[in-house]
């Protein structure tokens, strides 16, 4: 009885896969950091709306154990969070909710360290939630915490692209290194993103950058490429006061237009639809096997 229900289940299991994987195909990216407050939900707010702007559908999945961040950040309350959609509590559409410019947002919450213990049933369920983010979007980014924990390595290593937010101090610089590093053993990105955030200027940008990617050539089997920078700027920090994206408050601002161009390269990488939920999925439950 319990092989029939086992076998039952799985194939379900097999054919919502197969459907995320036959619907449309967001790029997935994780954006990460070695070192902690680089700036990171603040690039994924923001840049997310920069997008919409240039007619792309985007969502977020904050992947950050600790606070809601992103939430915070936009001044919403999330209903719920993926732990509520795991234990059959509540369906996607109740926890998602829709930020400025309609940009979708779900909030793991503590459904994040349930991950690595999930029965079939669990799986079958986030399948079904994180597909939800196939239909009409362009763009999904992870927001993830910082640091080399297993759960944050798990949603960089899943996503097809990685963004790695660095400062220009030294301690931020040795961090993103180890994280690249870290993510060199995965094998599974040729290669990374690196957006600087926080330099007094573009050219202590393009030093921080260029220090990153001497390293990593001479050590790593991995390419860095950088992305663009956000330079330090005082509406980012008021932004988040107010709770309102400093892309939409000022967006004339230095890291306003540091910011456009980020989003401007990041359409530029690819115009081609990347690979989707699906391959996201597979490849987490690999990694949490
Ligand atoms: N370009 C910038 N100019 C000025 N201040 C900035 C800039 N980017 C980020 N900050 C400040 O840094 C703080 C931390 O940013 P943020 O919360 O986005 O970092 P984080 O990497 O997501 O942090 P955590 O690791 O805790 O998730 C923000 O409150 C903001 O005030
Ligand atoms: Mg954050």
């Amino acid at each position: 009885m319990r092989d029939q229900a086992f076998n039952l289940r799985a194939i379900a299991s097999k054919n919502i896969l197969k459907n995320v994987k036959a619907g449309r195909s967001p790029r997935v990216i994780a954006v990460t950091s070695g070192k902690g407050g680089v700036g990171k939900t603040s690039l994924v707010v923001n840049l997310s709306i920069a997008l919409t702007k240039m007619s792309q559908r985007v969502a977020i999945f904050d992947a950050d154990l600790g606070m809601a961040n992103v939430e915070i950040l936009l001044g919403l309350n999330p209903s719920g969070s993926l732990y509520d959609i795991l234990y059959g509590n509540k369906t996607i559409n109740e926890i998602i909710f829709e930020g400025q410019c309609g940009i979708r947002i779900v909030s793991g919450g503590s459904g994040i360290q349930e991950l690595a213990n999930l029965d079939r049933q669990g799986r079958e369920r986030l399948i079904e939630a994180l597909s939800y983010f196939n239909d009409c979007t362009d763009f999904v980014f992870i927001d993830t915490g910082a640091g080399i924990s297993r759960n944050v390595l798990g949603f960089v290593a899943a996503a097809e692209e990685v963004i790695v937010v660095v400062t220009p101090e030294p301690t931020s610089i040795t961090d993103a290194y180890s994280m690249i590093k870290v993510l060199s053993t995965y094998k599974v990105h040729p290669g990374v993103g690196i957006v600087v955030n926080r330099a007094s200027n573009e050219e202590e940008a393009l030093l921080t950058a260029s220090k990153i990617a001497a390293v990593t050539k001479r050590f790593l089997q991995i390419k860095v490429n950088h992305i663009g920078s956000v330079c330090e700027d005082r509406v980012v920090g008021q932004a988040v006061k107010d709770q309102c994206p400093f892309i939409l408050r000022k967006p004339d601002a230095v890291a306003s237009s540091g910011l456009q161009a980020v989003a401007r390269a990041l359409l530029g990488v690819q115009s081609q639809a990347g690979k989707g939920m699906g391959n996201f999925i597979s490849k987490l439950f690999r990694l949490y096997r």
